[in-house]
């Protein structure tokens, strides 16, 4: 039965939160509706844990002692065994691939999904479509059906579903790409109490890339995995166009190793790059973010000169559907931010505040790490798999990303003997570009080019 407005108010004065209702009397019927809705998908919960970390001062950070994690060598990483392992699990079909893009994109400040801006060097196709492609050329290479799973969030999950219809889905399978709404949250002013954008609306954003856990099973999605028989799930995050999704080697360590979770790291670019490491914690594998990371421990040296904590984690990982399903019960931390959150005044009109006023809450999907009986971090090439798109300028930007992404082909074409016209600064003189459906890895891109192929303009291969 929906919620009526005596029962809302019974539910926030139980929880200190009677405010909400404080512009009642000057809201429409359809206002009142959509508020009364907003009241009845509260998390109280979860509430109740972020009033709790707030009286705590904020943030438990890593003072706690930690030391860096095992790591399988690059050397390792590409072991033909694993690679076979993970080859074999792709063609039986028990490999699924979730991409979480359900965050707000604000440092890039594009409107609409992240996931449709364009970034390929030539012709422009968007992340979706890059990452889209490479699994129809995994599914191509391997005959094998690889069904797509997408989060989204409430302010972005149709604009992703019609850009997907309006590409025909890039050339997968519709009824192998399936689109799931992650949960959202309120934000709390420094005293816990939820903040109004609006007279009639509280002001809500998503749970964190964390919150996968709870969307997966709230939407049914577990379910649909098991009936489609998927036992390993490759994760990654929208903003890398460089990923190599469901990488079979990676995906083989990772079902050789019997693991719960794998986890691909890198060496930081400097001590202080914003990215988690990974550690071992009170026994535990885990990765720490690097806001939680003293300044001691961002730049400890080992004694040959490497930094203690190199290595990083982008959120790359393997996931066994069976560990996930399982950890979708468990509680995992909140994590708080101090925030600019656009409030209601006391005459109902919205301000937007030049200073962080709220705090806002979110999970991250490595706080499920501890929890695995085993993880295993496989290293990998920075330059071949990772270069984000964050910032709208300077790094991590659109800008660095191309850059990127042309070195990486301009390496296949050296691999194979084909040399890179340049200026006498040693420039590449023509932008290339290589669709994933032409080639995923440099072994299949020079049996397909041939070698008597010359570079004497642009290169777009498709
Ligand atoms: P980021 O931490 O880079 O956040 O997300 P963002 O929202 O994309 O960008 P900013 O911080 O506002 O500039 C890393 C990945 O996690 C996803 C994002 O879509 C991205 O793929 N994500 C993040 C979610 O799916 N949900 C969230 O609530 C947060």
């Amino acid at each position: 039965m929906a919620l009526n407005f005596d029962k809302a108010k019974e539910i926030l004065e139980r929880n200190g939160q009677p405010h909400v209702l404080r512009f009642w009397d000057r809201l429409d019927n359809d206002q009142r509706k959509a508020l009364l809705l907003q009241i009845e998908g509260l998390d109280f919960e979860s509430l109740i844990r972020m009033k709790d970390m707030l009286s705590d001062n904020g943030t438990k950070s890593s003072k706690s002692d930690i030391q860096p994690a095992e790591v399988i060598p690059l050397s390792a990483a590409k072991e033909p065994k694993a690679a076979g392992a993970g080859e074999d699990a792709i063609r039986a079909g028990v490999v699924g691939v979730v991409l979480v893009a359900g965050g707000q994109g604000s440092r890039l400040g594009f409107e609409g999904p992240k996931g449709c801006y364009g970034i390929a060097p030539i012709t422009n196709a968007s992340l979706f479509e890059i990452h889209s492609k490479k699994i129809l050329g995994l599914e191509n290479k391997y005959k094998a059906k690889i069904p797509f799973y997408i989060m989204t969030s409430l302010a972005n999950d149709k604009a992703t579903k019609d850009f997907f219809v309006q590409n025909n889905y890039f050339g997968l399978s519709e009824d192998r790409v399936l689109f799931f709404v992650q949960g959202m949250w309120p934000a709390l002013d420094k005293d816990g109490k939820i903040i109004l954008d609006a007279p009639g609306r509280i002001f809500m954003s998503p749970d964190g890339h964390g919150g996968i856990l709870a969307a997966l099973r709230a939407r049914g999605i577990f379910d649909d995995m098991e009936k489609r028989g998927l036992e390993t799930l490759f994760y990654f995050q929208v903003d890398n166009p460089l990923v190599e999704i469901a990488e079979p080697a990676f995906i083989g360590l990772h079902r050789l190793n019997k693991a719960d979770i794998s986890v691909k790291v890198c060496s930081k670019r400097d001590p202080d790059e914003g990215i988690g490491v990974v550690v071992v914690k009170n026994g535990r594998n885990a990765v720490v973010e690097y806001t939680e990371l003293t300044k001691e421990q961002k730049h400890a040296r080992l004694p040959d000169g490497e930094l203690k904590f190199k290595y990083g984690s982008v959120a790359i990982h393997v996931f066994s559907l069976d560990f996930l399903r399982k950890e979708a019960d468990a509680t995992i931390p909140l994590h708080v931010a101090h925030k600019k959150v656009p409030y209601c005044g006391n005459d109902g009109k919205t301000v937007k505040p030049d200073k962080p006023n709220a705090y806002k809450f979110e999970k991250f999907i490595f706080d499920v790490i501890p929890d695995a009986r085993c993880t295993i971090n496989v290293e990998f090439a920075r330059e071949e798999e990772f270069s984000p798109v964050k910032n709208a300028e300077g790094s991590d930007s659109p800008a660095t990303t191309r850059a990127d992404m042309m070195k990486k082909w301009f390496r296949w074409f050296e691999l194979i003997g084909i040399s890179i016209p340049r200026d006498t600064k040693g420039k590449p003189r023509y932008r290339v570009e290589i669709d994933p459906c032409f080639a995923l890895v440099p072994e299949d891109f020079g049996k397909k080019l041939g070698k008597g192929f010359k570079i004497t303009g642009d290169v777009l291969l498709r």
